[in-house]
């Protein structure tokens, strides 16, 4: 783990160390997510082509959004903002996005499974940093969870029953 920059953030060093850690690894799983969400949004066909490819698309920016939130706490905390995306892919728990697969009501699901693979870490991550005492970055995992709930909600109820 790399040292820490000085800041007059009220947390103990090794409290920050952790998150910071913790939201570096988010910051590449929403990486690897932003990217996947994109493959979905251009290569998708069918008939739900443009709702999909909307939704899709809005997915993407609240990915970019929280990914760069969690990278600034990162660095609010006295730490190395982000990793580099040959770590975000390894790292992400992702798997790959399969690029033949373009029929839109399979991509909304591989896009779904994405989403709740993503949606599990960050509620625990919520936990995690509360139990660490860091209220504030707890609120920040709360907020990107919220969206990515709503977003799991948009993407299931296309689901056919
Ligand atoms: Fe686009």
């Amino acid at each position: 783990m790399t040292k820490l920059y000085q800041t007059s953030v009220n947390l103990a060093e090794n409290v920050r160390e952790e998150l910071v850690f913790l939201l570096n690894r988010r910051v590449g799983l929403f990486t690897d997510l932003y990217v996947q969400t994109k493959l979905a949004h251009w290569n998708v066909r069918g008939p739900h082509f443009i709702a999909y490819h909307e939704l899709f698309d809005s997915i993407a920016d609240h990915t970019l959004e929280a990914q760069d939130s969690m990278a600034e706490r990162a660095a609010t905390l006295g730490g190395q903002a982000g990793i580099t995306i040959q770590a975000a892919a390894e790292q992400s728990g992702l798997s790959p996005w399969p690029l033949d697969t373009r029929q839109d009501t399979a991509v909304i699901r591989l896009l779904g499974e994405r989403l709740h693979h993503a949606a599990d870490q960050i509620r625990a991550d919520i936990d995690t940093a509360a139990n660490l005492g860091d209220a504030d970055t707890a609120d920040l995992f709360t907020e990107v969870s919220r969206q990515l709930d709503k977003d799991l909600w948009l993407v299931e109820a296309h689901y056919a029953e």
